[in-house]
């Protein structure tokens, strides 16, 4: 398994300043140069044991993955590629991924001043393309049950493949000027920490509530998705208390919870 280094000066001051806020990811980070996967790391230090709020950053990996089997271009020193062990209980499962998509949106938001989107479930969504996204994975094993939620943000522009320059964005370009990554980095575990917090306090109204103040992207689009063999559409018209998609349809109300949506 790939070892550890020190995490670079960029990061170390304003994780520091944020110590009293990065709550369960106060405990244990990890930094690499270079891995496959951040989340296949954080799986494997979680299968060995790793606490609750272990975090796993690489400044670059050769096999990030994206939801649904794609792959997620992971250019050294142009993003955020970074993977957190949780262990949350059964009721804060359905709304883990909407509560992450949440906080990585505010976290760009306070760290930069850019005011993100969200498509559900958890694209986030800068000038009208993506610049961020999160995967999260839930597994049983001899070790427990643990989620490991990854979240990749494109930070600069870099030789990205042509398929994802034409839709993908960064956030440097949306800015036009440098992006801290250390505040970056900072900014989104404190909000994911307050976010996980508020699921495992019963408060996921608030959460609910949050990622439909940043909805713009999926709000009063035209979705389309597939149910027992038949193609369906409609209008997206709000997100339920269980993070499912509610669509207006021809016939009435729909909700969408599993399985890729096409955005028309
Ligand atoms: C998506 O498809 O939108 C989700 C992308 C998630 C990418 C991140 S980068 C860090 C972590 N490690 C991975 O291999 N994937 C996630």
């Amino acid at each position: 398994m790939n070892q550890p280094e020190s995490l670079p000066s960029e990061f170390v001051e304003s994780l520091a300043r944020a110590a009293d806020r990065l709550g369960l990811f106060a405990r244990q980070m990890l930094w690499y140069p270079d891995v496959p996967s951040t989340n296949d790391l954080a799986a494997a230090l979680a299968e060995h044991g790793a606490r609750e709020g272990c975090v796993v950053v690489a400044d670059a990996q050769s096999a990030g993955r994206g939801r649904q089997g794609r792959s997620w271009a992971s250019p050294p020193g142009a993003g955020l590629y970074v993977s957190t062990v949780l262990r949350p209980a059964e009721h804060a499962l359905s709304l883990l991924t909407i509560a992450a998509g949440v906080a990585i949106a505010d976290g760009i938001h306070t760290a930069t001043g850019l005011v993100p989107d969200l498509k559900w479930p958890n694209d986030v969504f800068v000038g009208g393309r993506k610049a961020a996204g999160v995967l999260a994975e839930a597994t049983s094993s001899a070790a427990g049950t643990y989620v490991v939620l990854g979240f990749g943000i494109n930070v600069s522009l870099a030789a990205y493949p042509p398929e994802v320059a034409a839709r993908a964005t960064n956030l440097e370009g949306e800015l036009g000027r440098a992006v801290d990554r250390g505040l970056l980095l900072a900014e989104c575990l404190c909000s994911l920490a307050a976010r996980y917090q508020d699921l495992a306090s019963g408060r996921s109204d608030a959460v609910v509530e949050a990622w439909r103040g940043r909805a713009a992207s999926t709000l009063g689009r035209r979705v389309q998705w597939n149910a027992a063999g038949a193609a369906l559409n409609g209008v997206a018209e709000n997100i339920d208390d269980t993070g499912a998609l509610v669509v207006r349809t021809n016939t009435g109300l729909a909700r969408v919870t599993a399985g890729e949506v096409t955005w028309l």
